[in-house]
């Protein structure tokens, strides 16, 4: 079964706890925490604060996605009772190796994410030690751009790569993704699919997330 995880980078930052319900009621798996630095993407978001001002009012397990450089030093932060998984990108780890054996040594689900320009073969020596890899479908740092179609020869690759070598991660896609092409990104394999303003910018996201639910 497929799990959808919506961007809270898309919501209504004024009433975050209220969004959240609605995607909870909806059906949402997981919850999407972009990280944003200003540095790794020319975008700043938000940071563990605002992640942590959900604890205690949703059972939605968090999936944190880094967007920053040096993410070892932030890794810490991120960990609570809802954090399932922490995501960093393989071109901001200089030592990915370890930051990977750091996020597992935490208890928390370990995952690397690639840009669309970085290609798979910089995964060769690190996919046997994480538990998911995220394939970024836009180039990171703003919601609601479109979908660029070489990551889903990715993601097709990524899985004949796990079934050759009888590995476990999860395969996870991220930007872009919509109602209208949902049925496409779940036929190449993913495990996970994250969408930011298809859910929330619509008018009514419990219904949305409904219908992404429905489709996955
Ligand atoms: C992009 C983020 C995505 C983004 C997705 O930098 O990593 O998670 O919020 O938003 P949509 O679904 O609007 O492309
Ligand atoms: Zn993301």
């Amino acid at each position: 079964m497929m799990k959808l995880a919506p961007s809270i980078l898309s919501a209504d930052f004024s009433k975050l706890g209220e969004q959240v319900t609605m995607i909870e009621n909806g059906g949402a798996h997981l919850i999407h925490i972009d990280v944003m630095d200003g540095h790794f993407v020319p975008n700043i978001s938000f940071g563990a604060t605002v992640m942590k001002s959900l604890l205690g009012k949703t059972k939605i397990p968090f999936d944190v996605h880094l967007m920053i450089e040096n993410p070892e030093f932030f890794i810490k932060e991120f960990v609570t009772e809802n954090t399932e998984y922490i995501t960093v990108h393989q071109e901001a780890c200089i030592h990915l190796h370890r930051t990977i054996q750091e996020i597992k040594a935490l208890g928390i689900k370990a995952g690397v994410s690639i840009n669309p320009a970085t290609s798979l073969s910089t995964l060769d020596y690190i996919l046997e030690e994480v538990d998911l890899v995220l394939i970024m479908s836009v180039n990171p740092g703003f919601g609601g751009q479109n979908f660029i179609p070489s990551a889903l020869e990715k993601v097709k690759a990524l899985k004949e790569i796990r079934e050759y070598n009888n590995l476990k991660f999860e395969i996870e896609i991220d930007g872009g993704v919509t109602l209208e092409n949902l049925k496409e990104v779940v036929a190449a394999g993913v495990d996970i699919v994250v969408a930011g303003s298809a859910v929330f910018g619509a008018e009514n996201v419990e219904e949305r997330t409904k219908a992404f639910v429905n489709l996955t």
